[in-house]
């Protein structure tokens, strides 16, 4: 069976698509079959992997109606469906369409055989692309930078979650959440950390993901942290998050 998961966070720059392709990229190193898909206007997750080509982006297949999502191969086990900037035109142009939160899961369904995983990087919106991927997902992970308004933030994606769950996708639930720019010597992390942990219990990942320099280098050479620094923090961490995604397997019906 294959897990279909948003990696979602409403605020902006807090670490999503940085996530999207280490733990894709981890994914795959330990020889799952993965598809990562650009659900962002901004094409973060397309420009970083270093992928330049527009055809067949998630665009096409929803406004265009080309029926099928067409992944490109970035190296073994991992493919990717880019964005392209005109993607912002489909949020608009979706709108007037009946049943419009369903195209994504719609698109998804025949690659479901195909992979292990199909992880979604959502724009930082709870807008009608994360909607789409919302409806299309079995599990929603976010990742958080502790800040005190981080707390406020989740509030609003847990009731966004909820609401597609009794409308649209009953499968769907926030199955972890985690740290990312996490810095063990600021109390005021650990504080909202704790709080987080009132709120998800054991959904929170034990892993927390350190700033570091070589996460944010990685990109501008279209490369995931394992390739870029291996031996860095950043692969570290990730690889640890990694680790507790695949633990959940068993949880989620692979
Ligand atoms: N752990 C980290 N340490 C240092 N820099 C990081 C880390 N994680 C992400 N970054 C950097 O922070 C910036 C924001 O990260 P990223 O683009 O992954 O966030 P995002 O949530 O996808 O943003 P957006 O909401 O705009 O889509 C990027 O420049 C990225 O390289
Ligand atoms: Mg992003």
């Amino acid at each position: 069976m294959c897990r279909v998961i948003s990696i979602s966070n409403h605020k902006g720059g807090v670490g999503k698509t940085t996530s999207v392709v280490n733990i894709g990229a981890g994914l795959a190193y330990k020889g799952r079959k993965v598809l990562l898909i650009d659900l962002d206007p901004q094409a973060n997750l397309t420009i970083s992997l270093g992928v330049s080509e527009t055809d067949n982006s998630v665009y096409d297949a929803l406004v265009k109606k080309t029926e099928t999502l067409k992944p490109v191969n970035l190296k073994p086990g991992l493919d990717i469906i880019p964005a392209s900037t005109e993607l912002a035109a489909a949020e608009i142009e979706l709108n007037t369409e009946t049943d419009n939160e369903k195209h994504i899961a719609n698109l998804i369904e025949p690659l479901r055989n195909e992979y292990d995983y199909i992880i979604m990087d959502c724009p930082p919106s709870l807008g009608l692309l994360t909607l789409n991927a919302f409806a299309a997902s079995d599990e929603v992970i976010i990742p958080i930078q502790p800040h005190f308004l981080a707390v406020k933030g989740l509030a609003k994606i847990i009731e966004v979650v909820n609401g597609i769950k009794t409308t649209v996708n009953e499968k769907v639930e926030i199955s972890a959440v985690f740290a990312v720019m996490y810095d063990k010597r600021k109390i005021l992390h650990k504080d909202v950390m704790d709080t987080i942990i009132m709120y998800f219990d054991d959904r929170v990942l034990n892993a927390k993901v350190r700033e570091n320099i070589a996460l944010a280098e990685a990109p501008a050479v279209g490369q995931d942290i394992f390739e870029y620094a291996p031996d860095s923090n950043g692969a570290f961490d990730y690889g640890r998050i990694v680790n507790e995604i695949i633990a959940m397997e068993d949880k989620f019906g692979k």
